[in-house]
């Protein structure tokens, strides 16, 4: 071997700098089954406590991204911004902005990921549309986009497989929380994915791996620096996420909230303002307005007229969906979804007493969620794509003793017990009425 593994793990134990070459050296091989885990947890381990300079966390993300496919996205027309969550409880925004921004003429060709823990993942929701194929080869892939202009598909195995190895390793040895580690494991991942621009979402509070603004800030100046020096267009938006984002969280529920958005419901507020300020800017890195203030507009303009919606539909029906399914009933509350899959039991969580709403920790109902079917707790866990909780509170609200603060739905009578005694121990209510958290709290980059 090149260089000693151990005296790699010694260097950075004591503090060291590492070298490119040492960080190129070390991925390689740990990525061939050269290296075991027990000195790649080592370093993990190491690097978590000494920390990475920037050069570092550079090398690292750019040994990660060479570790595998670069997606060539040339031969699809126009500027492709992708956009990326660092993960959140009721996170649906991604299919509200994609079919947006694509019906302001943005070419989304976009992969996402799959839920793990208490956050969600955008394909596990599409696929609770009857049909909705999320696995294309790339020809059509690219087709596709070129034709109707979106397309939502999985993550190939074969980008950055180095982060994969990593990232499981991590989830394990207690090693995820650490910026260089998050930052390079993401930016791998989205510089080998083939866009021109990329716009970050990046969380802060009790349900995101970044608990602290100070922390969100600095992992969204990485991740920007990172994309910038990599030749990419990039811009980081610091959002909320103590509480949870919209009503729905689970999948088919989170679907409908999107469609829901989409056919120009006004609620919920957060999720509605979010989209829109998201999309806008995706439609200005996009080259297709001047500012994002005029691409909110433009947003804003393509939920009304129904083209986004329509957008919405055609990429459903493209991908093998079935899109009546989610044409739904107008009713005088609001659309229903008959045909959308639902779950046989449901449970009601109601106030205790009487005050303000003063948290909804997002981290706690996530898990919750998990547990009512909706969530993976390991990657090979099969979910319930009914299952899930709905909020129909916010923080800051004042309730009555008695009214409803959630319903948690399940196909399983003892997940959804378990859920509901969760999900209760999410809300504080007080006598006093608390600030509410702001939903956007800093844009990065723009
Ligand atoms: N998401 C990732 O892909 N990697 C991390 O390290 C954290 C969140």
């Amino acid at each position: 071997m090149k260089y000693s593994v151990s005296d790699i793990i010694i260097k950075k134990r004591n503090g060291g700098k590492l070298s490119a070459d040492e960080i190129g050296f070390f991925v390689e091989e740990y990525t061939k089954g050269e290296i075991p885990d027990y000195q790649a947890a080592a370093l993990l381990m190491a690097i978590y406590f000494q920390h990475m300079d920037e050069e570092e966390t550079f090398a690292l993300t750019e040994a990660m991204k060479n570790s595998g496919d670069i997606v060539d996205l040339s031969n699809i027309k126009g500027i492709k911004v992708d956009k990326h969550s660092t993960g959140g409880v009721g996170d649906k925004i991604t299919l509200i902005v994609a079919p947006i921004v694509a019906a302001c003429g943005v070419p989304v060709a976009k992969m996402s990921g799959r839920g793990l823990g208490f956050t969600g993942g955008t394909i596990d929701k599409l696929e609770s549309i009857e049909g909705f194929n999320t696995v294309l080869a790339p020809e059509d892939f690219h087709n596709q986009v070129n034709e109707i202009g979106i397309a939502l598909i999985g993550q190939s195995g074969h980008i950055a497989p180095a982060d994969k190895k990593l990232y499981a390793l991590r989830d394990v040895t207690g090693t995820v929380p650490n910026l260089s580690l998050i930052s390079s494991s993401i930016m791998s991942k989205k510089l080998a994915a083939g866009s021109d621009a990329i716009l970050l979402d990046i969380k802060c509070g009790k349900g995101a791996f970044m608990e602290t603004f100070d922390d969100a800030k600095a992992l969204a100046e990485t991740m920007c620096k990172i994309g910038e020096s990599a030749g990419k267009r990039t811009v980081a938006v610091i959002t909320d996420m103590s509480q949870p984002l919209g009503y729905a969280v689970g999948n088919s529920i989170e679907v409908e909230e999107a469609v829901d958005v989409l056919k120009g419901q006004k609620w919920p507020e957060d999720v509605v303002e979010l989209s829109l300020y998201l999309a806008g800017i995706m439609i200005y890195l996009g080259g297709k307005a001047n500012s994002a203030e005029e691409g909110r507009k433009m947003a804003e303009e393509v939920v009304k007229n129904g083209a986004a919606f329509e957008k919405f539909k055609e990429m459903v029906k493209r991908q093998g969906g079935n899109p009546t399914v989610i044409e739904g009933i107008q009713t005088e509350d609001g659309w229903t979804y008959p045909n959308m899959p639902a779950s046989e039991f449901k449970n009601e969580i109601r106030a205790e007493k009487s005050g303000y709403i003063c948290e909804i920790n997002a981290g706690e109902i996530g898990n919750a969620s998990q547990h009512t079917g909706a969530g993976r707790a390991t990657k090979e866990d099969t979910i319930d794509h009914s299952a899930g909780i709905s909020v129909v509170v916010n923080v800051g609200d004042y309730v009555e003793k008695g009214s409803l603060l959630a319903t948690c739905y399940s196909n399983s009578e003892w997940k959804l017990e378990k859920a509901s005694e969760e999900a209760a121990k999410a809300f504080s209510i007080g006598d006093e009425a608390p600030e509410v958290p702001k939903l956007i709290k800093a844009t990065i980059g723009l």
